[in-house]
């Protein structure tokens, strides 16, 4: 059976000066993805390793990591795919870290939350549900997928250099609402983004785009943003 080595970054703030590597070998099969390794070496090697996750679907985010210099997704990166049987696993940079490849996303979800990331109606609820044309539904493919992994916001300049800054997986939630025929919410919405700490701290660099592990693009609903506050301030036009 083949054997990879396990290259991982740990470091624990409250008993650690430095941060180390620690590597472990891993045998694998075929199916063996990153966060089953990072179990194995759980199991067999240091129970005190610390790492996310919850689904192993991909569809929780919990498992978002820095692996081999790109962000990905433990339960879905196969050993097998990487280049080598060296495997080098790393906490999202720039981030706070809790231990190990615990990220503290505390900052990441209140300014979700700032955003108000729901559906919101003001005319009374109709007695049915209300209906979708597949052009309206068609709008909300790409925002819908959002896993909030964090990957685009650790790896967004703006967000390293202005801390304030909601980031780029709020404005694409922001982005997901406000192009959803059903929300009522426009002008309310309005104010969480047409800000200094909103929209135009985006600098289209597009680094959100390379990161994001379901391939979404934040960038292209923040620009949606930019262009509808400036069309609302100018004209008054909520749409
Ligand atoms: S946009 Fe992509 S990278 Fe950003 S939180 Fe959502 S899934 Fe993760
Ligand atoms: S554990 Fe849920 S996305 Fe990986």
């Amino acid at each position: 059976m083949p054997v990879a080595t396990f290259h991982i970054k740990r470091f624990d703030p409250d008993n650690d000066d430095m941060p180390r590597y620690d590597e472990f070998s891993v045998p694998y099969e075929a199916s063996l993805t990153v966060l089953d390794g990072l179990f194995y070496v759980q199991e067999h090697f240091d129970g005190s390793l610390s790492f996310r996750y919850c689904c192993r679907a991909a569809v929780c985010g919990s498992c978002a990591m820095y692996i081999n210099g790109r962000y990905r997704l433990a339960c879905q990166t196969n050993v097998r795919h990487l280049d080598g049987d060296v495997i080098t696993v790393e906490a999202m940079p720039h981030m706070p870290l809790v231990k190990d490849l615990v990220c503290d996303m505390t900052d990441f979800f209140a300014k979700y939350e700032y955003i108000e990331p729901w559906l919101m109606r003001n005319s009374q609820d109709p007695a049915k549900e209300i209906g979708q044309t597949p052009e309206e539904r068609k709008k909300l493919d790409m925002p819908i997928d959002c896993i909030l992994c964090g990957a685009c916001y650790s790896t967004c300049p703006s967000v390293w250099g202005e801390g304030n800054y909601i980031g780029p997986a709020a404005l694409l939630k922001a982005y997901r609402f406000e192009v959803d025929s059903r929300d009522e919410a426009r002008k309310q919405r309005l104010a969480h983004f047409d800000n200094e700490h909103g929209a135009y701290r985006c600098h289209t660099i597009t680094n959100c785009v390379e990161a994001c592990p379901k391939e979404l693009n934040p960038t292209e609903g923040i620009q949606w943003l930019k262009r509808a506050a400036v069309r609302r301030r100018l004209f008054g036009r909520l749409k």
